[in-house]
């Protein structure tokens, strides 16, 4: 049951509902360990990276009870431990668990995070943001070992806009003494949703979503119950499909800002976009137009849309431009694109689509998540039927894609 089949040339057509944001959820499951009590985390994404994450908070002694997309967890009796499972390597969003555990208990071992094979992916800016609060640090076996006496607030520079670094500085910085400011901070709306979650269990963080945040510390946190936001990246995948297949289809329970980057782009394609108060529908076109892609911190064209981005523009009538910002191997998917008939050159970080080539079904591999979506969008434009292998990698982002693009006609089943 790891590969997905796809027989293309169908329109996808009608609506589907967006999941919890991943890159929210993941963030949040972590930032539970802060208290001594219980959260309860509504709108739940059913994706694989939760199931592990929630393995990794079982074995520090958490209770997690699931019902529906709603997670109660419960913390009261989490005992700190080395946390060097599998599971660590295995997502990047382990990483957090750094924070949050040193935040609650002063000390944390915790083994190098893993996730998407995207390049070095460092984490020297989060080491830096510990160090800055006090932590000392050292590495061993594969492990980093960070203790603190104590935590006091203090004012940290982000060297480079990262998502996950400011994410970790807030856990670390919310039961610390004094304020934390962080600057040149990432402003994706998941720091916000983070950060509003954090603000609901009592803590005082003032600025999120904008590069300048500020924690106050205090303790203790307390319960809280948090909705998390839709998925922009599940909902901007859906968009490019739909425009790609010359469908159309309405994407429900999401924000329609947050997709702003998507929609722009799809509008220079000629692609009709319209947005409701929580709904985004696109109506594909022919011809497409060329456009060209940088991808930048939010609000940005997120890196995480490039990659499907990439196999909708193989259909544009002309040549189009990607320069990959974020990350310095994210263009794994172009090999494969190109054997189901794309003609996209690439050098470093930058792409150059063709266009207007047709797609041809083939035996293709999923290496991370967004690159499986990719071919998932080639795979509904392709002529004839395309088996995408390693089918969990999208699993681990994606929340049953191929019932949702059942759902609006597309002919894909598991096998
Ligand atoms: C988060 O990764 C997301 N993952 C990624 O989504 C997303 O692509 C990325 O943010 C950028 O938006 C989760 O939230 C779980 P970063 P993160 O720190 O936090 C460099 C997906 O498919 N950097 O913002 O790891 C780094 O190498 C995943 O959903 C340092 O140099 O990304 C990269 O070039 C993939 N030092 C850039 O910053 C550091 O200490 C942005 O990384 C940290 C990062």
């Amino acid at each position: 049951m790891d590969t997905l089949r796809i027989r293309g040339g169908r329109p996808l057509v009608g609506s589907i509902p967006i999941a919890g944001a991943k890159n929210s959820v993941l963030a949040l499951l972590p930032a539970t360990l802060l208290a001594e009590t219980s959260c309860t985390i509504e709108n739940v994404p059913a994706i694989r990276d939760v199931k592990v994450l929630v393995d990794l908070l079982r074995r520090l002694g958490a209770e997690v009870a699931m019902e529906g997309t709603t997670l109660r967890v419960d913390t009261a009796r989490v005992v700190n431990r080395p946390m060097i499972d599998s599971g660590v390597r295995s997502l990047r969003a382990s990483a957090y668990l750094m924070g949050a555990l040193l935040g609650r208990f002063g000390e944390a071992v915790v083994g190098l995070p893993g996730g998407c094979n995207l390049g070095s992916r460092p984490i020297d800016q989060h080491l830096k943001g510990f160090e800055s609060l006090g932590a000392t640090i050292s590495q061993r076996a594969g492990a980093i070992h960070l203790k603190a006496a104590r935590l006091r607030g203090t004012r940290i520079y982000l060297d480079v806009v990262s998502v996950g670094a400011t994410i970790n500085i807030m856990l670390a910085a919310v039961l610390a003494e004094g304020v934390t400011v962080i600057e040149n901070a990432a402003t994706e709306p998941e720091i916000v949703d983070v950060a509003t979650f954090l603000n609901g269990m009592g803590a005082r963080i003032q600025g999120a979503g904008t590069d300048v945040i500020r924690i106050r510390g205090r303790s203790p946190l307390n319960a809280c119950r948090h909705a998390i936001i839709p998925d922009r990246m599940e909902a901007g995948t859906y968009m490019i499909a739909a425009a790609a297949t010359g469908g159309e289809v309405r994407v429900d329970h999401v924000i329609p800002l947050h997709l702003e980057p998507v929609s722009a782009k799809l509008r220079e394609m000629g692609v009709f976009v319209t947005e409701g108060d929580e709904s985004v529908t696109v109506k594909g076109t022919d011809p497409l137009l060329p456009v060209d892609i940088k991808t930048q911190p939010y609000p940005g064209f997120p890196t995480d849309l490039q990659s499907p981005f990439t196999a909708l523009l193989t259909q544009a009538k002309g040549t189009s431009l990607i320069i990959e910002n974020i990350y310095e191997e994210r263009l794994k998917h172009v090999l494969e694109l190109n054997r189901m008939g794309a003609r996209i050159r690439t050098d470093g970080r930058m792409a150059l689509i063709e266009g207007g080539t047709p797609l041809y079904g083939m035996r293709v591999r999923a290496m991370d998540p967004r690159a499986g979506a990719a071919l998932v969008v080639a795979g509904l434009i392709a002529e004839g039927e395309t088996a995408i292998t390693d089918i969990h990698q999208i699993d681990r982002s994606y929340e049953r894609i191929d019932q949702k693009l059942r759902q609006l006609g597309a002919d894909v089943w598991r096998e």
